[in-house]
């Protein structure tokens, strides 16, 4: 129904801290977070789930505090793990009648829900396979059917399309389809926009534990004006004078150019500057709403 993530603030060392995150998703909304590796999403998450405290804030799930009433605000969320770890030496279904048995059902419901959600998540063949033999992506599919085991009304998803098939992300595409339908809550972090785009209504930025914007995806799309990265020896008044004839140069810092907009392509950018002796050493394609140009 609802996860608030509300003024989350955590730091681990000097390198690194959350600070001051909040953001909602609301009943029948599918949002990403999406942000570098190391960009804090999976912090962000294990402390909405409540497996990890936050120095400051707190994180709502149907408006039960994580802190305050953890069980009952964790029954409340469907949570897959960027790393699901499992007993591998139990079979697939034993272990998933194991884990149903905290969630009050009996051996015999037990079983009958467990062939159902696995073989609706194509594992009909390896319910009976130990979980130590399962692939990265099985292991995924399983982590999936586990989180659904007591028909949460939220759902929280990390890095859940990395290791599945093409398939597999077709199906987690329906399958978010169909918890927005049901008017469920779902969050899922990636590192991949693009991936992320096809699957959320609206997608939350993170960079260096910072929420950086946040858009639906019809704004991405909109926004996404391609731009050039340069990385230019040395920057002189001729080089940036033919930029200015191309698009919006940006400077930014070690000899780094963004140029915005730009109204030809990039080799009649590289072919002129090349030819006016400014020396080129890297140049990169990016999307004006790429967290690395939205920060600076
Ligand atoms: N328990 C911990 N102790 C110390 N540092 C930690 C701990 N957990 C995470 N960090 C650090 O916090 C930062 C953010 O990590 P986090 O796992 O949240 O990033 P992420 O966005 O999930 O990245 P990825 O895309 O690689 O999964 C990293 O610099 C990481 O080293
Ligand atoms: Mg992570």
């Amino acid at each position: 129904m609802t996860i608030e993530i509300v003024n989350v603030s955590k730091s681990f060392n000097k390198t690194f801290s959350l600070q001051d995150v909040s953001f909602t998703v609301k009943n029948g909304e599918v949002v990403g977070y999406v942000g570098l590796n190391g960009a804090g999403k999976t912090t962000t998450i294990r402390i909405a789930v409540g497996v990890l405290a936050p120095d400051k804030g707190d994180v709502l799930i149907d408006g039960l505090s994580v802190l305050r009433n953890k069980r009952k605000a964790s029954l409340r969320i469907g949570w897959v793990p960027e790393l699901p770890i499992f007993e591998a030496e139990f079979k697939a279904l034993d272990y998933f009648v194991y884990l149903a048995g905290y969630y009050g059902y009996s051996k015999s419901e037990a079983i009958k829900l467990g062939k159902e959600l696995l073989s609706r998540f194509g594992l009909d063949n390896a319910m009976n396979l130990k979980l130590s033999s399962y692939s990265q992506g099985m292991k995924k599919r399983f982590a999936l059917a586990v989180s659904m085991i007591n028909d949460p009304e939220n759902f929280i998803f990390d890095e859940v399309l990395n290791g599945l098939d093409p398939q597999g992300i077709v199906f987690f595409r329906e399958l978010a389809v169909n918890f927005k339908r049901k008017g469920k809550a779902v969050l899922f972090s990636s590192h991949i926009l693009s991936e992320v785009e096809d699957i959320a209504d609206r997608v939350v930025f993170i960079h260096r534990g910072k929420i950086i914007g946040e858009y639906t995806v019809e704004e991405i799309r909109n926004k996404a004006k391609p731009a050039i990265e340069l990385l230019i020896t040395k920057i002189t008044d001729d080089a940036l004078s033919t930029l200015k004839k191309y698009g919006d140069p940006v400077l930014l810092e070690n000899g780094r150019i963004v140029l915005k907009n730009p109204i030809v392509d990039t080799e009649h950018i590289l072919t002129e500057l090349i030819s006016r002796g400014v020396r080129v050493s890297c140049w990169l394609m990016l999307f004006d709403i790429n967290p690395w140009l939205a920060v600076r």
